[in-house]
């Protein structure tokens, strides 16, 4: 990891620093990265990406919840999005995390609330995936996981590999045996070397190998990655090997290269944007920053021009 990254996340964790950005926060730029603090914010940005071509998973921001009240409401939350969906008549699906769903109060409480929003999913014909975390909840979440599509179908969840793990070839295959859907990413927590590559260059050439892996073995495949050498190696390569149009989407963060969004769309390729909305975007808003520091100069300048 880049010493300008850990400190980024060093920073996030100091109270001073998150008090100060959270008070000021909407105003500092996180609104580059967030669609917005409630839901209906959030559709109307929805509504305006899919006018442009682009489809959409929607979070609602949350995550290390500590009581079970609060993962109750963010279960409610998420539940609340597939009616907003179907109301609006918009092309999103959902992401979750399961730390929002209480997963460090009580695994059975995690996997009850998990469970609901995949009931959910199901009913309204529509997709939940979730999102990976930090490696201590890397086991767990693969083990709700795995119940839950073993209940609802591989259409109606799916779940988040990162290719800075070691772990992560043995997982995707071992996940592929089941056919399900997978996104991959190069993951966005400070790990240490024991469990996670060092070095860039072998967390990039591992993004490659696994969703070549996972597509070679004719399963879904969610490209989420801004990289745009490795968007251009895998075009070439999609193309070699004739892989059908739809085993997979490309991926991209909302408010992260826009451009290239727009123009895979013009080149005819599916491309959803992970929209997060909510109060607690302040997590979610530090990583972003931690993954380009160059993010807090745009920060701080819309900060002097409000
Ligand atoms: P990389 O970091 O190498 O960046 C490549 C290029 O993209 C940069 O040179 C820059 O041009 C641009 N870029 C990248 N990040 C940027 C930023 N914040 N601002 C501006 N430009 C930026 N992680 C995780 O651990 N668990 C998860 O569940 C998810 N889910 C997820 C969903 C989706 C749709 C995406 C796109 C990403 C995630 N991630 C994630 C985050 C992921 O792990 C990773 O941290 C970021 O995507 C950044 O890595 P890149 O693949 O973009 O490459």
């Amino acid at each position: 990891m880049s010493l300008s990254r850990k400190v980024v996340l060093t920073l996030a964790g100091n109270k001073a620093v998150t008090s100060f950005v959270s008070n000021y926060g909407m105003k500092l730029g996180a609104a580059r990265f967030v669609a917005g603090e409630s839901l209906r914010a959030a559709m109307d940005r929805v509504k305006h990406l899919n006018d442009e071509g682009l489809i959409v998973t929607l979070d609602h921001l949350g995550e290390s919840v500590t009581s079970r009240e609060e993962a109750l409401e963010a279960t409610q939350a998420a539940i609340d999005i597939f009616d907003a969906i179907k109301e609006n008549g918009v092309n999103s699906n959902v992401s979750v995390k399961l730390t929002q769903l209480g997963l460090d109060i009580d695994h059975a409480f995690c996997l009850e609330n998990m469970n609901r929003i995949a009931q959910k999913a199901k009913e309204t014909q529509n997709f939940v995936r979730i999102d990976m975390e930090d490696t201590p909840r890397l086991d767990v979440t693969i083990d709700i996981f795995n119940t839950l599509v073993d209940k609802y179908g591989k259409d109606h969840i799916g779940l988040v590999i990162q290719s800075y793990l070691y772990r992560s070839e043995q997982d995707v295959i071992n996940l592929g045996k089941k056919n399900v859907n997978l996104r991959i990413v190069k993951g966005a927590y400070k790990e240490p070397a024991s469990v996670a590559f060092p070095n860039k260059k072998d967390v990039d050439r591992n993004y490659v190998k696994l969703v070549q892996l996972h597509l070679q073995n004719g399963n879904y495949t969610a490209i989420a990655t801004h990289d745009e050498a490795i968007i251009h190696e895998l075009k070439a390569w999609l193309k070699e090997n004739r892989i059908p149009d739809n085993l997979y989407e490309f991926q991209m963060l909302y408010g992260v290269r826009n451009g290239l969004q727009r123009q895979l769309v013009s080149e005819g390729y599916k491309v959803r944007v992970y929209t997060p909305y909510g109060m607690d975007w302040y997590p979610y808003f530090t990583r972003r920053i931690a993954e380009r520091p160059a993010n807090a100069f745009f920060v701080l300048k819309s900060f002097f021009q409000n």
